[in-house]
């Protein structure tokens, strides 16, 4: 194996036996997985499984026990919320929670907080979302809180690629938004990922999730039951009784 391939291989995030527990109740129950470079990972499961708080943990946002927490070979466990955006692992805020007063313009360079570089590299890569999103851009001096649900969506993406992410990190992004905003954003995490960005998604909607997804991983009350390709996933009995009405 030649040493390119080798480096290919190597988890960008790699989590073991990830636990959080709610005063009694345990919500994760020592889930280890993987994140690769440059792939979609998706984590499926029911109300209640535990998703969200899989990815408050990654966000240092609950308090976690893991045995490890590798984010390009680094340990993170011990990281502070600001620390582990500027490490490069940002999560993409709720869509609804867009500072509604501010402008659009505002919302994207508030995203930028924990970078150091320059205002002209920021000012470039705001330019670059607007490209990927050029209704952002047609409002950029509008009030975030005057767009609809799925341009605030689009608007909390490109609020977090400001901050520089090696992983982004997404809770049901598709929540509450039309069939048809749902194929859209699904379609940019695509051709975001196109890009070379690591994506972590969290979906109730198992089957478009697992279309764009390289990898996924099925959490039942807590743990992990289930992993293997989007494609193989899809095609699985257990998946399709379970959340594709088969
Ligand atoms: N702040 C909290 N305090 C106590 N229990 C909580 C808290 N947040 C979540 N829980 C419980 O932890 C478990 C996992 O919840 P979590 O929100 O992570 O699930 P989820 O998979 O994201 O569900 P959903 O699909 O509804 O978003 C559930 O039993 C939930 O009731
Ligand atoms: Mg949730």
């Amino acid at each position: 194996m030649n040493p390119n391939t080798e480096q290919a291989l190597q988890p960008q995030l790699s989590v073991r036996d990830l636990e959080v527990h709610y005063g009694p109740v345990k919500a994760v129950k020592g889930i280890s997985f993987d994140l690769m470079p440059g792939r979609i990972t998706t984590l499926v499961g029911a109300n209640g499984a535990g998703k969200s708080t899989t990815l408050l943990a990654l966000s240092g946002l609950v308090k976690k026990q893991a045995t490890a927490l590798q984010f390009n070979g680094r340990d993170i466990r011990n990281l502070k919320p600001h620390q582990l955006v500027a490490s490069g692992l940002v999560q993409v805020a709720e869509g609804r929670a867009t500072l509604t007063r501010l402008t659009v313009r505002e919302n994207l360079q508030l995203g930028a907080y924990t970078r150091k570089d320059s205002a002209a590299a920021q000012a470039a890569d705001l330019e670059h979302i607007y490209q990927l999103f050029p209704r952002l851009k047609e409002r950029d001096g509008g009030l975030a809180g005057n767009l609809s649900g799925g341009e605030q969506q689009m608007l909390a993406i490109g609020r977090a690629l400001m901050a520089k992410p090696s992983v982004l990190l997404l809770d049901e992004p598709s929540m509450g938004l039309a069939p048809i905003i749902v194929q859209d954003i699904f379609r940019t995490l695509q051709s975001i990922n196109q890009t070379g960005l690591t994506i972590f998604l969290v979906e109730q909607n198992v089957r478009q999730a697992l279309k764009i997804s390289d990898y996924a991983y099925v959490l039942e009350t807590g743990n992990i039951v289930l992993e293997g390709s989007g494609r193989s996933l899809l095609g699985n009995d257990k998946i399709q009784q379970a959340y594709l009405g088969g």
